[in-house]
């Protein structure tokens, strides 16, 4: 495939992002995206390698000349959400969404295949394009790095689309960008009674109140005033009655953080709390401390070379705000230095909202950013 003119890569992609957002498969369930994607690149030429999951698909380009191996990493699953929009191209399954904009992630990197191919005999170096499944499970990232085929890439750059930004701009920072994601479970255990004769027992609900205050004081007294985290508690069970007193609590919540000692910080923290409160009370409180993904933390010259990639392709670069959604391409970064980019598509809605609607024009500028990027990288990368 030959691409003369940009407005025709530009619309074609346009034309496959819709046909991928028509047809949204949920996490590990991606076969007719695998399908498409093969097809796609397959038709193009680009060689894919042998990927030991059920779905997703590995592109390679370039290895005609030596020099370093890069990744670019798009993720293609949609979620459980009905879509709102009313667009002509709406999801034809009923229930499932491509509401977090990765098939503009898809194509984009698709788009980028397409435009390194046809200079596959001028790449210094070889790159691997993984569209990688299950990124809504947080799972997808480990399968991939599990199967070894990103062994060799040295650096590895990937995106997501921000509806907050114009489309034309690209949201670019050195350092903290999306925040480390855990997950919490405490455990209140202690002696049930009447309610209407609490010294017999224990009450573990005001045990739980003060516990859920306490907690707040973690983020506010002792991590510093510039650091930034947020702990949230979103489920609390207790009881079954108006009368009785429960003999177990159990609360659940979420943490947020951009640094691992921050991350270390907090748990240590939760753990003094909980224990000290539940003895104070004379109960017992345990704290299930979950670690999920990493914090996503840029490499300062990746970031670099993606503002030169993003001047040479005609986009503006914003310095964007970090933000305490987690992503699965932290993991990619324990292996290789790494570049997380929010790419602006002027939503009129948030991500994972049933009417989110984004300017297509962005897919383009991906692409031809992306591919600016990966050529930049095989020949800054020693
Ligand atoms: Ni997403």
């Amino acid at each position: 495939m030959t691409i003369k003119e940009t407005d025709s890569l530009d619309e074609m992609l346009i034309e496959r992002r819709r046909e991928l957002h028509r047809h949204p498969e949920l996490a590990f369930e991606e076969k007719e995206t695998t399908a498409k994607l093969k097809s796609w690149l397959t038709a193009a030429s680009v060689t894919l390698a042998d990927l030991p999951l059920e779905t997703g698909v590995l592109g390679v380009i370039g290895g005609k000349k030596p020099g370093p191996v890069i990744a670019l990493r798009t993720d293609i699953d949609a979620l459980p959400i009905a879509e709102q929009t009313g667009l002509p191209f709406a999801s034809e399954v009923p229930g499932k969404m491509h509401a977090c904009g990765h098939d503009l992630h898809m194509t984009s990197m698709l788009g980028a295949a397409l435009l390194l191919k046809e200079r596959e005999n001028e790449l210094n170096g070889t790159v691997k394009i993984i569209f990688q499944p299950a990124e809504e499970i947080g799972e997808g990232a480990r399968r991939v790095l599990e199967t070894h085929l990103l062994d060799d890439a040295q650096a590895i750059c990937g995106m997501h689309i921000m509806p907050g930004l114009p489309v034309g701009t690209v949201g670019i920072k050195s350092g903290p960008l999306m925040a480390g994601v855990d997950h919490f479970i405490i455990d209140l255990n202690g002696k049930g009674t009447h309610g209407a004769v609490p010294e017999q027992g224990d009450d573990l609900i005001v045990v739980s109140a003060q516990i859920i205050s306490a907690l707040q004081s973690i983020v506010s007294r002792n991590l510093s005033p510039l650091d930034q985290a947020v702990i949230s508690t979103t489920r609390i069970t207790a009881g079954n009655t108006w009368n009785v007193m429960p003999d177990h609590a159990q609360l659940e919540g979420t943490v947020r953080t951009f640094t691992e000692q921050t991350r270390g910080k907090i748990e240590q923290r939760m753990n003094e709390l909980v224990t000290r409160i539940a003895g104070a009370f004379s109960v017992s409180g345990k704290v299930h401390y979950l670690r999920q993904g990493p914090p996503i933390v840029n490499n300062p010259q990746l970031a670099d070379l993606a503002e030169e990639a993003a001047r040479a392709t005609g986009l503006k670069v914003v310095d964007p705000e970090p933000t305490t959604i987690g992503e699965d391409f932290a993991y990619y970064q324990k292996q290789m230095s790494s570049l997380f980019v929010f790419m602006g598509v002027s939503g009129n809605s948030g991500l994972h909202h049933a009417d989110l609607v984004v300017d297509e024009r962005a897919i383009g500028k991906s692409a031809r950013f992306f591919a600016a990027l990966a050529e930049q990288l095989l020949n800054k990368t020693e």
